[in-house]
């Protein structure tokens, strides 16, 4: 998979190339490159903002470097285009596993009080959110997403990993886990966890789990 990112702050990406992601990489699954929009612009001061036609406050990014990088990187238009934008519908588990089909996706930041319409409708980009709060750029939401979404990609956890990722997929919240000493500042890990009675413990996680979702998060869908 290869995943483009445009912005206006390339080094702001420098986590995704660290911990498992940053692994992926490393083992050829995925390629992540963030080119700078600036790069594109031909405004002979390097400009890429504007003030709002309509007045307002805050400046938006202009349509001609954005459109020009986004051909630059994706001529073809083979890449999934998105725009992280508050506008756009809400990343949840479903779409980052759905994006996690894709061979090729592009995001692109936005900064300031947006970008200029066309540069949205021109490229042909979708919108996604990662959640209802304004943040001061794209940059960070296209890095949850794309980290959200490379959990999907085969290769990209360990087995284990991906066992809890499925039972992540029937609504239901982690069970607590713990770790040694058995005994920490006079608590003691649940006796059941160190039973060595697989299918107590699968039994005893699964309830817990059950509670957990239900005291916390009750709007979850859990069928059982
Ligand atoms: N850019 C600014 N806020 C955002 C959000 N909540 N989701 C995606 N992109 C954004």
């Amino acid at each position: 998979m290869k995943i483009d990112i445009l912005t206006l702050f390339p080094d702001m990406f420098a986590p995704l190339h660290q911990s498992i992601t940053g692994r992926a990489e490393a083992a050829g699954i995925v390629t992540i490159c963030a080119t700078n929009i600036r790069a594109f612009t031909k405004d002979k001061h390097g400009k890429c903002d504007d003030l709002p036609y309509g007045g307002g406050a805050g400046m938006v990014m202009t349509p001609q470097p954005i459109v020009d990088c986004v051909r630059a990187v994706d001529p073809e238009h083979s890449a999934r285009r998105i725009y992280m934008s508050p506008r756009g519908r809400t990343l949840t588990a479903d779409i980052a596993r759905e994006l996690a089909k894709e061979n090729h996706i592009l995001f692109l930041c936005g900064h300031y009080e947006g970008i200029d319409q066309r540069a949205i409708d021109i490229c042909g980009f979708e919108e996604l959110s990662i959640g209802d709060y304004v943040l001061t750029g794209g940059e960070l939401a296209a890095m949850v997403t794309a980290d959200a979404l490379l959990r999907f990609v085969p290769g990209v956890l360990g087995s284990e990993d991906s066992a809890m990722e499925e039972s992540f997929s029937e609504g239901l919240l982690e069970y607590p886990q713990y770790t040694r000493p058995a005994v920490f500042e006079g608590q003691e890990v649940p006796e059941v966890l160190l039973s060595g009675h697989h299918e107590n413990i699968n039994k005893w996680r699964r309830r817990m789990s059950e509670e957990i979702t239900r005291s916390r998060r009750p709007d979850l869908k859990n069928d059982d």
